[in-house]
């Protein structure tokens, strides 16, 4: 019937060729005809690997893993050369330069202090002040009872050679520097604020709460003392 009714519209012209042929398409026929289209994967394995065989190495597996090797051990070797350079290259430059070294110590001829003298060297910034004990000065530093002392410490503890006391020459209160050969103790007096120091440079009497400190300091086999 539909095929009648195409025919009949194509021939009378008021349709166009193609309406036509569309319209004889849907006959049964045509669409057993599409029914039949085969898939070229019909059968297929759904995830088929691909062959890389063609990429592979054609040299033995253990001459990969010798390059491998070599080539972890170089750059190996690269990395740790760059980062002993990086850290000495920081040392070198965080570590203090040779002037500042050099005033890290400070050499004193002690043959130019005579007996029952008082010098002043400066020291890193600081006074330190090296006297040359005599005999009665070490006896009457050894005679005090260190337990009545506010900063207990015998004198033997603070020197290295009995004549010769070497310490800071900061006031252990607020850091003024006290002045040689007075107070009542014979010793040091800090006109700041009136602590009184001995002649081993304890504190006796006044505000300040500890000893004038002893630095590090050692004597050379020629007769100087070296500080620092
Ligand atoms: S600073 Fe020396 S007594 Fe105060």
């Amino acid at each position: 019937m539909s095929r009648a009714l195409a025919r009949s519209a194509a021939s009378s012209g008021r349709l166009p060729a193609t309406t036509a042929v569309r319209a004889v398409s849907t006959t049964p026929a045509l669409r057993e005809s599409s029914s039949t289209y085969e898939s070229p994967f019909k059968g297929q394995p759904k995830n088929k690997v691909p062959d890389f065989s063609k990429y592979m190495a054609k040299r033995p597996p253990s001459s990969n893993a010798l390059f491998s090797y070599f080539m972890v051990g170089t750059l190996g070797a690269i990395s740790a050369a760059g980062a002993k350079s990086t850290i000495q290259e920081f040392l070198v430059n965080m570590s203090a330069s040779a002037d500042v070294l050099a005033m890290a110590k400070v050499e004193v001829d002690l043959n130019a202090i005579p007996e029952g003298k008082n010098v002043i060297i400066k020291w890193r910034g600081k006074p330190v002040f090296i006297r040359h004990r005599t005999p009665a000065e070490i006896e009457e530093a050894n005679s005090v009872n260190v337990a009545s002392l506010r900063d207990p410490q015998a004198d033997a503890d603070r020197v290295k050679k009995p004549e010769w006391l070497v310490m800071l020459g900061v006031c252990t209160h607020l850091g003024c520097v006290p002045i040689g050969e007075a107070g009542d103790f014979g010793g040091w007096f800090c006109p700041c604020h009136g602590s009184h120091y001995d002649i081993s440079g304890r504190i006796r009497k006044g505000p300040a709460p500890l000893n004038l400190e002893v630095p590090t300091y050692d004597f050379t086999d020629d007769g100087k003392l070296v500080v620092g």
